[in-house]
């Protein structure tokens, strides 16, 4: 049998999970399992890039771990960056084969300098330049087939590329496979206190519904939904209203997603009963969820040895890796 292609993403543990990650990224990650060797990584050295406080660092980790888990993450396909030190040792090894000019234009750098420089203390580190590098470094050295990661990332992964390509070509060989990126088919989830705006944990509270919230919170932030944004043209759907036949879409509740939007056609949708088919579809899919994050957090013990046995056996591939690429690098390998 022909061997498994490998899927590979990652994820920071920078705060609580929302509707928007599960929608556009964690849910596809969950259905790729069946199909492919997958591994997926909570990127904590890369949390470290923007001001972070180290306590909380370790809190986010684990709390990430459990609630990947609770969605459906298999804990054999999950580990810790950090616990993979190969991840920094290959991206000191990539700076070289990376380009500056092109590292300086990502996107991502840009905004994120931003909000950087506009905290407290107005500090850019080096971490947040050289970000994009360690990513690479984290596709190439499980030599990953398949990234599935959402549109925003399209640049960091053509780096990835090119920083493989002038590796190969530097050493003569087809050493890294050049990734390909999959695209998540769901379409942007946004806020539902702000529909021109995408739902996502920096914007603040009110523009985000946690996967784990209580269920009176889901229920209040569908509710009061934004429905009437601004002027719709005749026959199309506001933007607030597109984004709760979204939801339902998102959650495989494709009857009725069809029944209402046939009603909404007919000129008799109530937008009480649209929201309400929403809010129970959330708080059912939330209920699962929090039931099985409350059986695992239960047992710390089994899940702190599930993930050290994981990232072990993950980093014995790395360290595969790490062994050739000194090989061809000139750098020495030796055992002490
Ligand atoms: P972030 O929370 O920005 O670190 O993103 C983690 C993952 O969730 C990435 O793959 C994003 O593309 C995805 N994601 C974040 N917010 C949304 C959203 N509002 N809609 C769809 N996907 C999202
Ligand atoms: N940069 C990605 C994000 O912001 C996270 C990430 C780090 C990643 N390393 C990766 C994604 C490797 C895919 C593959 O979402």
């Amino acid at each position: 049998m022909a061997d498994k292609k490998r899927v590979l993403s990652c994820i920071q543990p920078t705060g609580d999970m929302h509707f928007g990650n599960y929608f556009g990224a964690v849910k596809n990650w969950v259905n790729l399992q069946k199909e492919y060797t997958c591994m997926y990584g909570v990127v904590d050295y890369h949390a470290m890039t923007m001001p972070y406080n180290p306590k909380k660092l370790k809190e986010n980790t684990w709390e990430l771990i459990y609630n990947l888990l609770a969605v459906g993450i298999e804990p054999e396909n999950l580990f810790i960056q950090s616990l993979v030190p190969e991840h920094a040792e290959l991206g000191w090894i990539l700076n070289n084969f990376a380009s500056f000019g092109r590292v300086e234009n990502m996107t991502q750098f840009k905004d994120k300098s931003q909000q950087s420089s506009a905290g407290k203390e107005g500090f850019i580190s080096v971490g947040l330049f050289d970000y994009p590098v360690l990513q690479a470094a984290d596709i190439l050295i499980y030599r990953a087939d398949y990234v599935p990661v959402g549109e925003d990332q399209k640049q960091h992964l053509e780096l990835t590329k090119e920083i493989a390509n002038r590796f190969n070509n530097q050493v003569g060989k087809e050493y890294f496979v050049l990734p390909e990126m999959l695209r998540t088919v769901t379409p942007k989830i946004m806020s539902t206190a702000d529909p021109m705006k995408k739902m996502s944990k920096s914007a603040g509270e009110k523009h985000n519904i946690s996967l784990f919230a209580e269920e009176a919170r889901i229920r209040k932030q569908i509710g009061s939904a934004v429905t009437d944004s601004g002027a719709v043209p005749e026959g199309e759907l506001s933007v607030g209203i597109q984004n709760l036949f979204t939801l339902l879409k998102a959650a495989d509740k494709m009857a009725a997603h069809d029944s209402l939007l046939q009603t909404y056609q007919e000129g008799n949708l109530k937008y009480s009963e649209l929201k309400a088919t929403v809010a129970d579809t959330l708080v059912e899919l939330s209920a699962d969820f929090k039931q099985k994050k409350e059986a695992l957090v239960q047992d710390k013990k089994s899940i702190k040895n599930q993930l050290k046995q994981s990232s072990h056996e993950i980093r014995l591939r790395a360290q595969q890796t790490i062994k050739e690429v000194k090989d061809l690098c000139g750098l020495s390998n030796v055992r002490f």
